[in-house]
Order: structure tokens, then C-alpha cells, then sequence
């Protein structure tokens, strides 16, 4: 691996370290809110939610959905308690209580210290809600929305910056679906109308529900001609199964990650050569994830409960080396993308699990998002990397390394996130960093285990990371000992 401090791909968006928190299942009821909890603040909160969530870091949360959006009246989750309905929650056959509701989320968000990204219903609903919900979050005041809000205790306005247009429109699951033409009129015509209420906001078009729709990439051109000129984003959705059981095959799902990220990106700047724009459109990555494990309990569940447990992937070993890699694709293409949500945050295919009134604990996915958001702040690099590599069943010349690496100045510190994805065999890498200037090895953290189906439950953390990695620096030059299937975080810095 060659590395050069002058190799930039681009300063990091920390918001590419973002997440969400969908009203689906057990994320808000029996997650980060349950007043009747041992730990739960006068809000309702749960804190020992929100310490979890603190360690992340997460700088930005996507809510309310998700599928739940389309559907969704955000009137019924403002004012009094006691007064909100109870709806049938028709995208996830549940009932919603609406006892969270945008109010609650945005003091939620604040004290975890994240910006909120509010979802708007283009399903069911459409400019006037839309509008609507806009003037009661970020008016100051002296209009019916906006007062509206203060005489609900909020004085201030809440200020949310970034706002997506709809929810996976594409989709035949989704309730409102439309057409690609249909879908990019409406959402032009919500986000010029959102913007004349707020100039200072920013807006995410719906991209395709994922790389294998049908529809993708013409969707994403299609909607684009529409929205070009009013959005600033167009979002991306993925998540990866190993419903196979094939493990080099699984790990290799990545390509088609970064696969999907170059079309989305050649797509966008085809449609800012055809409309002569000087205008760049960003990537808004805002759902990814592995998402498998649950879907046959999930066909089990009984309609209409409240809160009930879906969406509860339980993680594995090997989830969590895909996961880190994931994060590695998003890094490497950081220049584009600004915004990224690992989905979800909570219970619902999530880095943190609670037992609902009991406790919490880590799943095995938390680890690689935990160390890539808290030490992958900065500027990401390029790196010529020469890796042997395999054949799998949908991929080929698969590099058993995988990599991204980050420059922090401001720390002067050098962080290489690396998965071996070799199922048998160490990988020892030469690691160029004559350029950084003498540099020590400040921890290698590996995340490593004999069983790739290990997880992570309250009782027992199986799979956990260990600093105790084998690397070292010799002749100017970094050697990387990574394990058989692992992921690493090799962070060093300017030696005295
Ligand atoms: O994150 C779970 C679901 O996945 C979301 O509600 C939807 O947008 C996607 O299909």
C-alpha cells in the first residue's frame, strides 16, 4: 500500500457518519424512549440509550422514516400527549401511539448530540404538509404554524438544515408509490416550495430503494431532470444478506456497493452535462446496512401491537467485517458522499440492542461504526494499493485487502481502516508512509474471531476488539498484520 499526505480524496463530511431512527418496531418505544425504564430521564429517554449513542458520535439522525413516512400525518405526534391518536401504522402493520413525535425527537437528538434529518411524507401527502411541517420547525414566529409550536413550549425554532423528499418512492412496498416522472414532479414542486419558506435548508431526492430495482439508474435520471435544480442530494439504499451462507462471497458485496455509488455519480453529473449546470449534486448514502437475519420472524409477528420486536437482526462476526468494509466503500468515495445513515440506530437492525425494560448492550456491527466515527474525522486519502485477490460466486478479482485511511491534521494522527478478507490466512501489508514523516504506532485495534457466526447478546459479548494487534513500523515503512478475516484500525502519529 502506497500512501502520500498529498494523495486527498476530500475533507470528510462528518455527516457521513450519521444514522436513523425509524418510529418502526422497538427503535422509539422500548429504544431510546421508555419512561417507566429504571433509567429513563423526566423526558421518557432512556439514558443509558443515549450514552451508547453519545460513544458513537453520531452527528446526524434520519427521522421518522423510513417506509412509516409515506403514510405518516405529522400533526398527530405535536401537543398534548393525552390528545395524540393511535393510527394504524400501515407500512409496518403496527399501532402508532404517536407519543414520540418531531418535538420529542428533536430534544432527543439535541441531547444525544446529533443534528435531526427530517423525512417528509410524499406518499399519502404532498406540498401542503410538507410546507407545513417546515413553518412549524423552523419559523420563528408570528404565524399559525410557528406559534403553534411555541405554544407547545418550544420558543426557538428547531432549525433542521437537512430534509428528505419522501421515502424510497420506487418501491412497490412503499404506500404512495409513483412513477418516476410522478415522483420528480412532486418532489421539484415540494422542494421549491420548501425552499421559499426556508432558502437555508437542504433537500434529499429520492434515489432507487436499491442497486437491483428494476428501474435503476433510469429512475435516478428521470427523477433528476425533475428536482435538479431544487435538490442538493439524491439519496442511496442498501442493505446486504448473507442468505447463503457463502462468506468470501458476502464479504465481496462491497463492489457492488461501490458499483452503485459510481453509477449514482455518473447518473448525476449526466444530467448536469444535459442541463448545462454548474451545480454538483452530492450523495446522500442514507440507509445501509446488512439486513437478513430477521425476515422470516418478522412474517411470524401478529398485526397490529404496539411496538413490536421487528427488525431484530441479531449480528454476527462476519456482519460486522462487511460492515466495516461498507464503511471503507463510503470513505473512498467521500468526496461525493456527504451524508451517510447506518439503519437503523436502535433495536431495528441496529448497533445497540435493549432488552425493553432491562438492559442494553453492543452488537457486533457497533465496533467498526464506533472506531471509524470516532477516529475517521478528517481528511480521507487515496492509497495505491496491490492486493492479491479471489473469485467468488457473483464477483471477480475480489482484493483480499480492503481499505480506507484517514489524515486527522489537527492530530496529526493517521488512521488506516483495513479488513483482511482472506478466510484463512494473515495478510502481512507494506504500508508506504515515508511522506507523514516519522510516525509511531499509536494502537492497532483488530476485531477478530475463530467463529464467523459468533454474536453478541446482554449476557455475552463474543465478539469485542482487542488492541493487541501485530504491527509494526520498520525501515520508515508500516507493517500491517492482519489476521484471517478481520478488521483493523491502525492509528499512528507524529513520533517525537
Ligand atoms: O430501514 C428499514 C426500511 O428499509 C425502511 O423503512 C425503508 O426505507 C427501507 O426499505
Amino acid at each position: 500500500m502506497m500512501l502520500d499526505k498529498e494523495f486527498v480524496i476530500s475533507e470528510i463530511d462528518p455527516r457521513i457518519y450519521g444514522s436513523f431512527i425509524e418510529q418502526l418496531g422497538r427503535a422509539v418505544y422500548g429504544g431510546i424512549y421508555e419512561p417507566t425504564h429504571p433509567t429513563a430521564d423526566e423526558n421518557g429517554f432512556r439514558q443509558d440509550v443515549m450514552n451508547l449513542v453519545k460513544q458513537l458520535e453520531v452527528p446526524i439522525i434520519r427521522y421518522p422514516g423510513g417506509n412509516m413516512v409515506s403514510a405518516y400525518n405529522w400533526e398527530d405526534g405535536i401537543g398534548p400527549k393525552e390528545n395524540r391518536p393511535r393510527r394504524l401504522e400501515l407500512a409496518w402493520s403496527a399501532i402508532e401511539t404517536n407519543q414520540v413525535g418531531t418535538n420529542e425527537f428533536i430534544d432527543w437528538s439535541k441531547a444525544v448530540g446529533a443534528e435531526a434529518m427530517m423525512a417528509v411524507n410524499l406518499g399519502t401527502r404532498g406540498i401542503d404538509a410538507a410546507r407545513n411541517l417546515l413553518e412549524y420547525c423552523n419559523h420563528p414566529g408570528g404565524t399559525y404554524w410557528s406559534e403553534l409550536r411555541r405554544e407547545h413550549g418550544y420558543e426557538q425554532p428547531h432549525k433542521i438544515k437537512t430534509w428528505c423528499l419522501g421515502n424510497e418512492m420506487d418501491g412497490p412496498w412503499q404506500i404512495g408509490q409513483k412513477t418516476a416522472h410522478e415522483y420528480g414532479r412532486l418532489a421539484a414542486e415540494t422542494g421549491k416550495v420548501m425552499k421559499l419558506a426556508d432558502p437555508t435548508i437542504e433537500l434529499v431526492s429520492c434515489g432507487s430503494s436499491g442497486s437491483g430495482m428494476p428501474t435503476f439508474p433510469e429512475w435516478e435520471a428521470t427523477t433528476l431532470e425533475h428536482t435538479y435544480e431544487f435538490v442538493d442530494y439524491i439519496s442511496l439504499h442498501q442493505y446486504y444478506g448473507n442468505r447463503d451462507n457463502d462468506t468470501a462471497n458476502y464479504l465481496a458485496n462491497t463492489l457492488d456497493m461501490d458499483n452503485f455509488i459510481k453509477t449514482v455519480i455518473a447518473t448525476c453529473d449526466y444530467i448536469k452535462a444535459k442541463k448545462r449546470s454548474k451545480k454538483t449534486i452530492n450523495l446522500s448514502f442514507d440507509e445501509w446496512n446488512v439486513w437478513f437475519h430477521s425476515n422470516d420472524q418478522d412474517n411470524e409477528l401478529e398485526p397490529w401491537s404496539i411496538a413490536p420486536p421487528q427488525l431484530e437482526d441479531v449480528y454476527t462476526f462476519e456482519d460486522a467485517i462487511l460492515v466495516g468494509s461498507m464503511i471503507n466503500t463510503l470513505l473512498k468515495h467521500s468526496d461525493r458522499i456527504k451524508i451517510a445513515c447506518m439503519a437503523q440506530l436502535v433495536n431495528v437492525i441496529a448497533p445497540i440492542m435493549t432488552e425493553t425494560g432491562g438492559g442494553i448492550w453492543k452488537q457486533t456491527i457497533f465496533y467498526p461504526y464506533y472506531y471509524t466515527s470516532v477516529y475517521g474525522r478528517g481528511t480521507a486519502l487515496n492509497s495505491i494499493v496491490k492486493s492479491p485477490k479471489y473469485d467468488s460466486k457473483d464477483y471477480t478479482d475480489v482484493p483480499y485487502l480492503d481499505s480506507s485511511v484517514v489524515y486527522n491534521e489537527e492530530h496529526e494522527e493517521l488512521v488506516i481502516f483495513a479488513v483482511n478478507r482472506h478466510l484463512e490466512n494473515t495478510l502481512k501489508v507494506d504500508i508506504d508512509i515515508l511522506s507523514f514523516g516519522g510516525l509511531e504506532i499509536v494502537e492497532h485495534v483488530v476485531l477478530e474471531n475463530d467463529n464467523v457466526k459468533a454474536t453478541n447478546t446482554l449476557h455475552q459479548q463474543q465478539v469485542k476488539p482487542h488492541s493487541e494487534g501485530q504491527s509494526f513500523i520498520e525501515d520508515q515503512k508500516l507493517i500491517g498484520i492482519l489476521p484471517k478475516m478481520s478488521w483493523n484500525m491502525i492509528r499512528l502519529r507524529k513520533s517525537n
